[in-house]
């Protein structure tokens, strides 16, 4: 059983030896918030993702505890006219099935994708609707050193209409213009920790540069089966007042879409990142 370790006056407890760790003493609405922060940060670097329990904050407590982390990015698919645009809300109930069902980590299709994106659970199904996380690192550590030399000299492409054309209801080509794909490394080093993770996900890496389409189809799916390993993921069940708080840098997500046609309403806050690099000498 994993033990409790005490950081600031925060409790830290790990939900498996890889990743995930569940946080404790700690009111993200109270005054003092700011005083976590480092603590927070440091939690979230190790375990690569952070879950705090029954935290009925409002959107905007949400937005001010996020802005402690970095600026915050703005969704395309958060409505014009929303008064606080900075929340994406994600709802699936009798007329929309859960479409986050893909192993991914968030925006990468941007030039700077995510640090990271703090998400608050509004209203949970009856049973079902879990997140899943992997860890990138222990992903990467996972093939053979002959493929993680190959994998680092590789750059991938990274495509926004693969996913949103059809959500936003428009032309892969419009979509594109606005959002044009990026290139990032196949492997990139964590800007914190030094780290090597792999940066590649089912959702919107298209290919890879400078392969067929073949190979390029072949060496993703074997790239993306790394983080299908139990043992480097860990599992969260959401009640109200939940908030998973993860490093899309180091990590990635499924949203288990098992509980159609039962309600889960969730908001995420995303908050911006920077161009990904991969540097031998450090990971
Ligand atoms: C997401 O993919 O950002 C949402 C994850 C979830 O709804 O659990």
């Amino acid at each position: 059983m994993a033990s409790v370790i005490s950081r600031s006056s925060l409790q830290i407890k790990p939900l498996t030896p890889a990743i995930g760790a569940e946080i404790f003493g700690i009111d993200l609405a109270a005054p003092d918030v700011a005083d976590h922060v480092p603590a927070i940060r440091s939690a979230l670097l190790a375990h690569k993702v952070i879950f705090f329990r029954d935290q009925h904050i409002s959107a905007a407590q949400h937005i001010a505890f996020a802005r402690h982390f970095g600026d915050l990015e703005i969704h395309p698919a958060t409505p014009k006219d929303q008064p606080d645009p900075e929340i994406l809300r994600i709802a699936h109930g009798p007329d929309s099935r859960g479409t986050e069902n893909a192993w991914h980590s968030d925006v990468t299709w941007r030039e700077r994708p995510s640090l990271g994106s703090i998400l608050r659970a509004i209203e949970v199904p009856p049973v079902g609707g879990d997140t899943l996380f992997a860890d990138m690192h222990l992903a990467f550590l996972s093939l053979s050193p002959q493929m993680q030399r190959i994998a680092r000299g590789l750059n991938a492409v990274h495509d926004i209409a693969r996913v949103f054309a059809g959500r936003l209801g428009k032309t892969a080509d419009d979509l594109r213009a606005k959002y044009p794909p990026r290139t990032h490394p196949v492997v990139r080093t964590h800007p914190e920790t030094g780290a090597p993770t792999l940066f590649v996900n089912t959702a919107f890496t298209s290919h890879i540069e400078g392969l067929s389409a073949a190979e390029s189809a072949t060496l993703l799916a074997h790239l993306y089966a790394t983080a299908s390993n139990p043992e480097i993921q860990c599992r969260f069940r959401w009640q109200a007042g939940s908030i998973a708080f993860w490093d899309n840098r180091a990590s990635q997500h499924f949203a288990a879409s098992d509980y159609f046609p039962a309600r889960r309403v969730m908001e995420r806050v995303t908050i911006a990142g920077c161009k990904p690099f991969h540097d031998a000498a450090r990971g």
